[in-house]
């Protein structure tokens, strides 16, 4: 399997090694310790991808070998699509900008990403300058696609997000989320299951998107009646739908790809 063991990564990077325990014979880390989790999460990307990436204290960290898996599986898709170099569009890349900066890095393509929160933006920014890569960072201003100026006329092959996801009762209160703080504004997407915010990506990124386009979302697998509702919603739109499992540890994530023949 694809990953960087413990033992490995404090070769790479001595901070790690306040933060590692033996059990047994095995070398540990405690994930659930936010400190230790970002410094770990940093030098898997440094050291499987070359990438130096910040994240914000207060926001959730994306596990980045899981984030490679998506963009693969959706690029395969695109190629088979016969889509070589694709106008690409990322909603809320959040503050590493993990996504958008990995396609860039690893795929021919230009990339556009949105992201609302003010400080979420200027890590997004900074991240993509210390990696030297062209990505348009664009306030949304809590739209989701129409009505952003930025990319008014433009049109996509591919509009990718790990959305938010959260049912309209979800609470950040300095409580853990997801094995990590949250910051309020990740803590939406509305609706019974959270599937409303998904909803407008697909309802208004139809109209982004160009023939053999793909709008492909991320989705753990509960609750089974999110993804089913946002597959309803894709056929809905008229999109043929392509779905993937991708495992990192013992989570299971599924890739819901919409394509516009
Ligand atoms: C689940 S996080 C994903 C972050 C990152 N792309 C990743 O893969 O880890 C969703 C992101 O959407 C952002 N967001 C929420 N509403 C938004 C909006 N209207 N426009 C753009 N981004 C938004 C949140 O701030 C958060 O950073």
């Amino acid at each position: 399997m694809f990953g960087l063991k413990i033992e490995d990564a404090i070769k790479y990077n001595e901070n790690l090694k306040k933060y590692v325990y033996k059990k047994g014979d095995k070398l540990r880390i405690n994930f659930k310790d936010k400190e230790a989790l970002m410094e770990y999460n940093k030098t898997v990307l440094k050291v499987l991808f070359g990438l130096d990436i910040e994240f914000h204290k207060n926001g959730l960290i994306p596990t980045p070998i899981n984030r490679y898996l998506f963009i693969k599986s959706t690029f395969e898709t695109l190629k088979k699509l016969g889509i070589e170099k694709p106008n690409v569009l990322e909603i809320g890349t959040g503050h590493s900008a993990i996504i958008s900066i990995l396609i860039k890095k690893f795929y021919d393509a230009e990339v556009y990403a949105t992201e609302v929160d003010e400080e979420f933006i200027d890590f997004a920014k900074r991240n993509i300058e210390k990696n030297k890569l062209d990505i348009k960072i664009i306030n949304s201003k809590g739209k989701v696609i129409e009505g952003i100026k930025e990319i008014r006329d433009k049109k996509f092959d591919l509009i990718i997000s790990y959305p938010p996801f959260y049912s309209k009762n979800s609470v950040a209160s300095g409580r853990k989320f997801g094995g990590a703080l949250a910051k309020e504004v990740e803590l939406i997407g509305g609706g019974k299951f959270g599937e409303e915010f998904s909803f407008k990506i697909i309802e208004e990124g139809i109209n982004f998107l160009n023939k053999k386009g793909v709008i492909a979302l991320m989705m753990p697998k509960k609750p089974e009646e999110r993804r089913k509702l946002i597959i309803e919603k894709m056929k809905d739109v008229g999109l043929d739908i392509e779905v993937d499992e991708i495992k990192t540890g013992n989570r299971l994530r599924y890739i819901i790809k919409g394509i516009k023949m």
